[in-house]
């Protein structure tokens, strides 16, 4: 494999991290992708809707997804440069997440990483964080 495989990085050296997944998936147009595909599910869903503060212009929400999620996988900390510590958990307290609002907004997701495609390993990577990350997110029973 040439360095250009990486983007032009050099080759992963064993003992040190290898490129993050923000790397390995091509960067920013992946989170965009994966989150506009997203939001066309949050769109079209009335239980998620209501929960949005702007329910008619999701897109501010679409923006700070998808910068959140490029900084947490590798890449540019423009999220925290703009909204500061992500404090996910406090963020989501003012909406009522149950495990019906978790499993939908999860529906959407998955349905966006499988749109997206990405090689399987990353898929499952996407797919397990988000899993951990939307019960977290949950505040009711
Ligand atoms: C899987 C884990 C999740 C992640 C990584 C995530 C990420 C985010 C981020 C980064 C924001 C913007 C925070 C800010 O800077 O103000 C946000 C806002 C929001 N999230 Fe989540 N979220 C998750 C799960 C959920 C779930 C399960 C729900 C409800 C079903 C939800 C509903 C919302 C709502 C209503 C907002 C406000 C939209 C806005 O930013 O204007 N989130 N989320």
């Amino acid at each position: 494999m040439t360095s250009e495989a990486h983007g032009g990085r050099p080759e992963p050296v064993p003992g040190e991290p290898g490129p993050t997944l923000y790397d390995a998936v091509g960067g920013m147009p992946f989170f965009e992708r994966l989150v506009d595909r997203f939001y066309e599910g949050v769109a079209a869903d009335p239980v998620l809707l209501r929960l949005y503060p702007e329910p008619d212009d999701l897109a501010g929400a679409r923006r700070r997804l998808t910068l959140f999620l490029a900084q947490y996988w590798g890449g540019a900390t423009t999220y925290s440069d703009e909204r500061g510590h992500p404090r996910l958990r406090a963020r989501h307290f003012p909406f009522v997440i149950g495990p019906t609002e978790r499993d939908r907004w999860l529906v959407h997701m998955r349905e966006a990483i499988a749109h997206v495609d990405p090689p399987p390993a990353i898929a499952a990577r996407l797919q397990a964080y988000f899993e951990m990350a939307a019960e977290a997110m949950r505040n009711q029973d």
